[in-house]
């Protein structure tokens, strides 16, 4: 080993010593003759001094020091003279005097301070990664991912399951999100899919009798890009035969809580609370609510219903609704506010946004007037108003009400400080339907994905009332951040096919997109089922921060490019003829 110590470790104890440490110039300060360094690694800092009484020559070289130069010190550990000890590190008793200097590289001026409050741009961060990850506060987050794995092999180690390797060159499995295709020379016009998840693979290593499978898992989808999504990402995926939905809840809720405890020391309180996916919508507009905070929506439609409001009327005529929210307090909201909040709710797809004040007198507002008085105590009755509040309300088709007043209500408790921020609050949402109408494409699809059991007693329903079948599904939130996704699934042949077709598949495209599976299901397959924790959502939440990139080594910018290699880059022609390939006037000019 070049070194004998990390810079992170030496303490008073070992004075006298003598060492060698290597790293990175920190900082490099001269104070009246004498050199000091503060050399650098992975496991902290420790100054070194340079003194012109000792060695001339040596003291000359430390002169030449710049940050980031890679350096050996061969030299004396020493207790800091009295009054100059830094309390604040590890290794702030001591230095290191130093009698041999070697420099094993030198560095281009690094592109920002190796700070931890340094303010520099994503793309700048991203771009010298290697630099970025020298920071402390960015190398934490990936030291917590890691010890976030550890736990879970361990975990899943000792509760009996095996972690397997399932291919990335593979065939399509749907998860909702385009395909990243990869060309086969030696299969001309055919093509790979990258896994959007190992879906199909562990359910068949469940038909396969291994009873309890794991892989921290990487998966490729091809989707728009937000804080909370990549294009390639990680999940910790679990199958496991022979359950029913609370042994896969009860597993990931233990796995979760040894998680927290091991890896940031926040001991989780277990079971997780748990809502049906219809409550989730009607009290909060989606499906992924943040109960950090209040705030419910109530429906008003009863209440407001038979008004002189024309425009409530027509919408509820053609089967809309009326929601509302209760913002505490903010009745004082000046007009400019009202109107952005306004501006807010037609981004968000409604037509407009009603607001009453709550004031000595009753509900004040621009409309009060086409309402009668039952009318207006009913609204305060439900929205529990006391004088002060502001209560919004939105009238619409029901998804454009209960996703415009989700949005709104995370908006304004941003706005107004509502959200604890140091709280975990874990929810299970249960009970998902198992179709929704796509009404661009006219036809059902899988609300989850199509390997999803539904109900025993909803099997029937599958061709006469897809809309009222429920899956044995449930998604796993953290303060409003849908974590895991999980289900039971088919293993009956029948049932997947009629699913297959419920959704618009044809024979064919069954059999050739899936015929693999249900070949599977026919050779006797155990009931089973699992879950897929995304673990950068894990790790980027358990860190406090908004954007996985920050949870990702080397991650990808919104328009799904590496900051740091540029790829996905050009091909040379002859790479594109080999492969059969012609580029079309599609591929997006520089
Ligand atoms: P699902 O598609 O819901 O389920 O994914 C499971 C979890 O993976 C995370 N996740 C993502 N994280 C970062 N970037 C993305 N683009 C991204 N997409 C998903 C989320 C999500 O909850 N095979 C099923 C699981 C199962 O049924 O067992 C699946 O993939 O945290």
């Amino acid at each position: 080993m070049k070194r004998t110590h990390t810079c992170g470790e030496l303490t008073a104890k070992e004075a006298g010593k003598k060492v060698t440490l290597a790293g990175w110039v920190h900082r490099r300060r001269d104070h009246g003759g004498l050199i000091f360094i503060d050399l650098r690694d992975r496991y902290g800092l420790t100054q070194i001094v340079f003194n012109p009484a000792l060695s001339k020559e040596l003291h000359d070289t430390a002169e030449g020091l710049r940050s980031e130069f890679v350096i050996m010190v061969d030299g004396e550990v020493s207790l800091r003279p009295k009054g100059t000890d830094n309390p604040k590190i590890k290794t702030g008793e001591i230095e290191i005097v130093a009698a041999k200097l070697t420099v094993l590289n030198t560095a281009k001026t690094p592109p920002f301070e190796i700070e931890d409050d340094s303010q520099i741009s994503e793309e700048l961060r991203y771009t010298y990664r290697f630099v970025d990850l020298r920071r402390k506060c960015s190398r934490d987050k990936l030291v917590t991912r890691h010890r976030v794995c550890q736990i879970t092999r361990s975990f899943l180690d000792r509760e009996g399951f095996i972690e397997f390797d399932t291919p990335i060159l593979t065939k399509s499995t749907p998860e909702g999100a385009r395909d990243y295709l990869v060309p086969s020379r030696v299969n001309p016009g055919k093509f790979f899919a990258l896994p959007q998840s190992p879906q199909l693979f562990k359910q068949i290593l469940m038909v396969a009798g291994m009873d309890r499978y794991f892989q921290i898992a990487k998966c490729f989808r091809d989707e728009d890009l937000r804080a909370d999504r990549q294009p390639e990402f990680t999940q910790i995926d679990i199958e496991m035969s022979f359950v029913d939905v609370d042994d896969v809840l009860d597993l990931a809720e233990r796995l979760i809580k040894e998680i927290f405890i091991g890896a940031i020391g926040v001991d989780l309180k277990t079971p997780f609370m748990r809502i049906k996916h219809s409550e989730a919508i009607d009290r909060f507009g989606v499906d992924k609510p943040d109960t950090r905070f209040g705030m419910e929506l109530e429906d008003l439609t009863e209440a407001l219903k038979g008004s002189q409001f024309q425009a409530f009327e027509k919408v509820i005529a053609s089967g809309g609704i009326i929601k509302a929210l209760n913002l505490k307090g903010q009745a004082g909201m000046s007009r400019s506010e009202i109107d952005s909040l306004t501006e807010f709710a037609i981004k968000e797809g409604a037509k407009g946004l009603a607001y009453f004040k709550v004031a000595d007198n009753g509900l004040e507002s621009p409309i009060t007037k086409f309402f009668n008085m039952p009318q207006m105590e009913a609204v305060a009755a439900k929205m529990q108003a006391v004088k002060g509040d502001m209560i919004f309300a939105v009238c619409d088709k029901k998804g454009t009400v209960n996703g415009t007043l989700a949005h709104l209500r995370l908006h304004l408790a941003e706005k107004y400080g509502l959200i604890e921020k140091d709280k975990f609050n874990f929810l299970w949402v249960v009970d998902f339907p198992w179709f929704k109408y796509n009404d661009e494409e006219k036809r059902w699809e899988a609300e989850h994905h199509p390997f999803t059991a539904p109900y025993d007693e909803d099997v029937g329903l599958i061709e006469k009332d897809p809309s009222k079948v429920r899956a044995k599904a449930y998604d796993l939130v953290l303060n409003g951040i849908e974590i895991s996704s999980g289900s039971i699934r088919v293993h009956d042949r029948e049932t997947q096919f009629k699913l297959f077709k419920a959704i618009g598949l044809s024979e064919q495209e069954i059999e050739a997109r899936f015929g693999f599976l249900l070949e599977a299901f026919s050779y006797g397959a155990p009931p089973h089922g699992g879950i897929a924790p995304g673990l950068d959502r894990l790790v980027a939440m358990m860190t406090g921060t908004d954007s996985i990139r920050d949870v990702i080594a080397f991650p990808k910018t919104q328009k799904a490019v590496c900051f740091m290699t540029g790829a996905p880059s050009d091909v040379s022609e002859k790479q594109l003829k080999e492969l059969g390939i012609a580029l079309t006037g599609l591929t997006p000019k520089k």
